[in-house]
């Protein structure tokens, strides 16, 4: 903030501080005396006008005009909580600044994420953009857009897993019914609800996985220039605004080795403002999280889970990869708990990781070579003599 905006309402306090009616402390934009007049003085306040023809005052000049409290009292007042704020203009611009930089502070130590995604995330949702989060599978997506709901708890929250649908018309819009007395009407889905509750959040998971039904009912929902639900495909049938202040945040599960727009029709992305690429975690921070999960956990398995899982992070970005997929944060929290459940890194590797590796091609397989992995990092007692036939004996 450089200076005050006609507008501003100011109250000082017994020590001498200004304070707007946003309640930031503008006691270095104050002039001295108009603070010693106000100071400690709760019956009066002082806002910033505009002079205007016919006053004292050559017109055009901006003067601070002793008011009575009551002024400030009704606008703090009436001022919007600010995780609510859902416009472009200028109003609250300061304190959505103050917000954004703030806002590692609302951030779950259990997400991580680095600074300038999750103040974009939380920019993108206070602003009212359509966000899309992208990135593969268990990299921590849905959970971002749950901690960022969370850290804004004034608005309403909705979640729509959209991946699970395969009705969309009832999902999004409601079922028909018939009755004597109404004949055929529409129940409202909670989806329509969600969309016509004013400042909320409404997380539509895995919109990817999506069908091609439900991408045609949210086409106008998401465009900025309509925001309206359509009941029917018929012309000239009812529909619902969208309410003011209403967030979309969709995710977009994407492998690392495709983008956004391979895998989401052109017209759909178009509609998402803002986008937020979410990537695996690296080696460090993968041990991070696996430690804070499971503090109790030997240092030297966490090591190994995380060196096996950024192992196939970068391999399958590798030009010849020799795996097409990577374990995800996902598995390795899972495999770390089920370790701290007692078992071993070995058991954990087969019910976690294998069956997402083929084993068509057999000693040349996905599998056989995610096998070699991770008989690498195995204590001796549990390896086998040949790494891929380790631990596949159902007897001994
Ligand atoms: N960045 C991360 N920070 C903290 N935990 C994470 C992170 N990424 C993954 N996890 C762990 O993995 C789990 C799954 O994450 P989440 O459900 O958010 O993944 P996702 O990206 O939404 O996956 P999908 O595309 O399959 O839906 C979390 O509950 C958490 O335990
Ligand atoms: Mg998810």
């Amino acid at each position: 903030m450089k200076m005050l905006k006609v507008g501003t309402v100011i109250v000082v306090d017994g020590e001498g501080k200004a304070r707007d009616q946003h309640g930031n402390d503008v006691t270095k934009f104050v002039p001295k005396h108009k603070i010693r007049a106000l100071k400690g003085d709760d019956s009066i306040c002082m806002e910033l006008i505009k002079t205007k023809t016919g006053g004292t005052q050559p017109a055009g000049r901006t003067q601070l005009r002793i008011r009575d409290r009551s002024l400030y009292d009704s606008l703090v007042a009436q001022a919007k909580p600010l995780t609510q704020l859902d416009n472009r203009n200028d109003e609250g611009q300061e304190d959505v600044e103050r917000f954004i930089q703030d806002s590692m502070a609302l951030k779950p130590e259990n997400l991580l994420i680095s600074p300038i995604k999750w103040k974009y995330l939380v920019r993108s949702v206070v602003r009212g953009k359509n966000i899309m989060m992208t990135g593969p599978s268990g990299c921590g997506k849905t959970l971002a857009v749950q901690s960022v709901a969370k850290a804004l708890d004034g608005r309403p929250f909705f979640y729509f897993n959209l991946g699970a649908t395969t009705d969309a018309r009832s999902t999004l819009i409601g079922n028909t019914h018939f009755n004597k007395e109404k004949g055929t009407y529409v129940a409202d889905s909670l989806f329509v609800q969600a969309i016509q509750t004013p400042n909320s959040i409404i997380l539509m998971d895995e919109l990817t996985r999506a069908t091609p039904d439900a991408w045609n009912i949210l086409i106008t929902v998401l465009d900025e220039n309509q925001r309206y639900l359509r009941i029917d495909e018929k012309p000239d049938t009812p529909t619902v605004k969208v309410a003011n202040g209403v967030t979309f945040i969709a995710t977009a599960n994407i492998g690392s080795e495709y983008t956004a727009t391979r895998v989401l029709d052109r017209a759909m992305l178009d509609r998402f403002s803002a986008i937020v690429e979410m990537e695996p975690l690296g080696l460090e921070d993968e041990v991070k999280l696996l430690t804070m999960t499971y503090p109790n956990l030997n240092e030297d398995t966490v090591a190994h889970i995380a060196a096996i899982a950024a192992h196939t992070r970068h391999q399958v970005k590798a030009e010849d990869a020799k795996v097409s997929t990577s374990i995800s944060s996902r598995l390795t929290v899972e495999m770390a708990g089920l370790i701290h459940d007692g078992f071993s890194l070995a058991d954990a590797a087969e019910v976690c990781i294998y069956p997402f590796f083929s084993d068509a091609g057999g000693a040349e397989s996905e599998r056989t070579y995610m096998k070699q992995l991770v008989q690498k990092y195995l204590p001796t007692e549990q390896q086998g003599n040949t790494p891929w036939e380790n631990n596949d004996q159902i007897t001994k």
